[in-house]
């Protein structure tokens, strides 16, 4: 793209702007042409070139300036640059036809099978140059430019039709929304993608707010390309490489000059292409790619040779899936080793700090790997982990990701950071265990305790998801738990996707969980190991005023109640829990012990395998609720094991060893169910 000639706006930045007041409708008209131009063009420089010509602040002056006078003189149009990040969310995507339909390439790891590609195009058109591209991995979407703008994106759907994300690619910077001298139509194909550093500090990112990370940049962009609401793909690190011309009413008579004329009107090409004249220089380029791999900013998956005469592709033609004339020389998997990008801290629920390693995604086993836990700061600095490192990566029992062992070192040797990367509150603790002191007044806790707390086996309050805890939380509505019950209509319908209904829904929801059985509510507290199956226990021995004021010894009476627990139920209640618990009652909720019946006083089951009509949680709620005491082992007291379908191997053998009577499911219904 040349820079554009006689704009006042390019260059000279010692501009002074007229009062806005004092403009004539013309003046401004003539002005907002100018600095879209000027922007345009300086968005060419910073985002396809990488090579800005003015400053940021600059450009902030020349961006500011249109926005106004956009706004002042009601000038906005669709694809000026002010409007990238303009689109409203949508409730989905729309289908959309392509311009031509898009096929896939014929592809090997192998160098035999390159060569017989190239003896097949000597056979149809003898003699073929071949331009050399990368093959990115992102997702390929095709951009339809009509009088030199934006008109459409597309993803590939099903190669016919694809789902439109015209409102998503506005937003990626290197996507123009206006070409320069380009021709009338211009149907392009590019590769959308995440840059590795913008993934990698979105990944750290959400791993710090607890949330999942992408396994790898590729689905990072394709989750991202089809979300509904555009702000959220305006906030990612979003790029594009164009490489093919579907269409146009220019006439390119060779990718190369396909790919100049692309580069000319201002879409981004990749510097690593190239026109070679054999085969062999094909194989070379790709063992030169293969070692750039790694330095590159972008994920690629091998290199593509096309033939460069479009003439010779008419003679070779296409087959049913793909064309005759291309083949992606694909590269081995990475597969094992790795590098350390960077190190995250995870605040759990309960506070705890857990050092996550965030890897160069990497093939185990079939199954991309983007992260390991390190588990505790003793763990990490044991194996020697830091920024940077080379390491080896395994699936521990062919799941979880763990790290074997560091096979370069980095930069330092990973510790603890003093405070929370969430909420700054100090950190306490040493080599194994590490807390964030800010309890309930760190986001990353309130949120995953606000969610935990609305569960389903906790207070639940359905609609009270994981989002919907983030929106709350996030948006200051909820600062403490009891703050759950002071919520009012209108604080809901403020939140994204809340309506009249929803949010009626919800203060139902929200208003119901007051009335809760005590077993349910202990588990909500989010205690230090006190999870459904100990707050039953616990439910069953104290009132709740009791438990509040249990010694550690009155705790350990109950079966399956070790001293650590003890000691975690009296600290809570000794400390913030007391207060918790005493604004929880104060709002009205009103934890009630369950009436147990006597119906099955006295029998011992264990239950393996499952019983139709039943989650294993609601058979074992409605057993005890009817007296029966429900165990996770079998043992000598045991009465019956209770099977049903695909019981464990492991129960079976134990109730045979200790000679404990099976009760199929017939029996079982027949003989205990019918009794309550
Ligand atoms: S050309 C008719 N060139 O690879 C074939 N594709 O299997 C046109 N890709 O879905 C494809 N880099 O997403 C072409 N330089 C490149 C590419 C490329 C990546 C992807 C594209 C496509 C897949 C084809």
């Amino acid at each position: 793209m040349k820079e554009p000639e006689d704009n006042p706006y390019i260059r000279d930045l010692e501009l002074e702007f007229k009062d806005i007041e004092e403009m004539t409708e013309e003046e401004a008209e003539q002005q907002v042409e100018l600095l879209r131009e000027a922007v345009e063009y300086h968005d060419y420089r910073y985002y396809v070139q990488s090579n800005p010509v003015i400053s940021d602040k600059a450009y902030d002056q020349l961006f500011d300036r249109l926005e106004k006078l956009e706004k002042e003189f009601n000038l906005q149009t669709e694809n000026s640059p002010t409007q990238r990040v303009g689109g409203e969310p949508v409730d989905e995507l729309e289908t959309r036809e392509h311009v031509t339909e898009m096929l896939s390439l014929d592809s090997s790891e192998e160098e035999e099978e390159v060569r017989e590609f190239a003896d097949r195009v000597r056979e149809g058109v003898e003699e073929a140059q071949y331009h050399l591209e990368p093959k990115f991995d992102g997702l390929s979407v095709e951009f339809v430019y009509r009088d030199g703008e934006l008109e459409a994106a597309v993803t590939r759907g099903n190669g016919v039709e694809g789902d439109d994300i015209t409102q998503n690619a506005r937003t990626i910077n290197s996507v123009p929304l206006k070409l320069h001298q380009a021709p009338d139509l211009l149907v392009v194909r590019g590769e959308v993608y995440m840059p590795r550093d913008g993934f990698q500090e979105l990944n750290k990112e959400r791993v710090e707010k607890g949330k999942e990370p992408f396994a790898n940049p590729r689905n990072a962009a394709a989750g991202t390309v089809r979300q509904l609401d555009p702000s959220v793909v305006a906030d990612r690190p979003m790029d594009v490489f164009f490489y093919d011309i579907m269409e146009t009413s220019a006439d390119p008579q060779t990718q190369k000059e396909a790919m100049d004329l692309m580069e000319k009107v201002g879409l981004k090409v990749n510097e690593y292409n190239q026109l070679v004249n054999d085969i062999d220089e094909f194989i070379e380029y790709r063992n030169d790619m293969m070692e750039r791999r790694e330095d590159l900013n972008y994920d690629i998956d091998g290199v593509v040779a096309k033939v460069n005469d479009f003439d010779k592709r008419d003679k070779l033609g296409f087959t049913a899936t793909h064309p005759r004339w291309a083949f992606a020389y694909k590269f081995p998997a990475k597969t094992g080793t790795t590098k350390v990008r960077d190190i995250a801290v995870q605040v759990g629920r309960t506070g705890k700090l857990t050092p996550v390693a965030l890897l160069e995604p990497v093939d185990v086993k079939g199954v991309t790997i983007s992260r390991a836990s390190l588990h505790n700061e003793k763990q990490a600095q044991k194996l020697g982990i830091s920024e940077g490192a080379r390491v080896k990566v395994e699936r521990a029992g062919d799941v979880i990701p763990q790290i074997q062992e560091v096979i370069e070192e980095g930069k330092e040797v990973f510790e603890m950071p003093e405070t929370c990367p969430v909420c700054g509150s100090e950190v306490v603790g040493e080599k194994e265990h590490h807390f964030c002191t800010g309890g309930l007044a760190c986001p990353a806790q309130l949120k995953r305790k606000l969610q935990y707390f609305a569960s389903e086996e906790a207070m639940d309050i359905e609609g009270l998801g994981e989002k919907v805890a983030e929106q709350l939380v996030e948006q200051g509505l909820i600062e403490g738990i009891p703050d759950l019950y002071r919520l009012e209509k209108q604080d809901l319908l403020e939140l994204e996707k809340f309506a009249e209904k929803s949010a009626n829904n919800l203060l139902e929801e929200i208003g119901a969980s007051k009335n809760i059985d005590l077993a349910s509510f202990l588990t909500a507290l989010g205690i230090r190991h006190v999870g459904k199956e100990t707050a039953r226990d616990l439910s069953k021995e104290f009132r709740l005023e009791e438990l509040m004021k249990a010694s550690e010894e009155d705790l350990k009476e109950i079966e399956d109640i070790g001293p650590e627990v003890a000691e975690n139920i009296v600290s809570f209640f000794d400390g913030a829990g007391k207060e918790l618990v005493k604004d929880l009652l104060d709002e009205g909720v009103n934890p009630q012990r369950e009436e147990v019946g006597e119906e099955l006083e006295g029998l011992k089951l264990v239950i393996t395998g499952s019983i139709e009509g039943y989650t294993r949680e609601e058979l074992i709620e409605l057993l005890e609720r009817h007296g029966a005491d429900v165990t996770s082992s079998v043992s000598s007291e045991t009465d019956y094991l209770v099977v049903g379908e695909n019981p464990g191997e492991s129960k079976m053998e134990a109730a045979e060893e200790e000679g404990v009577e099976e009760l199929d499911e017939g029996r079982f219904r027949d003989e205990v169910l019918s009794q309550i």
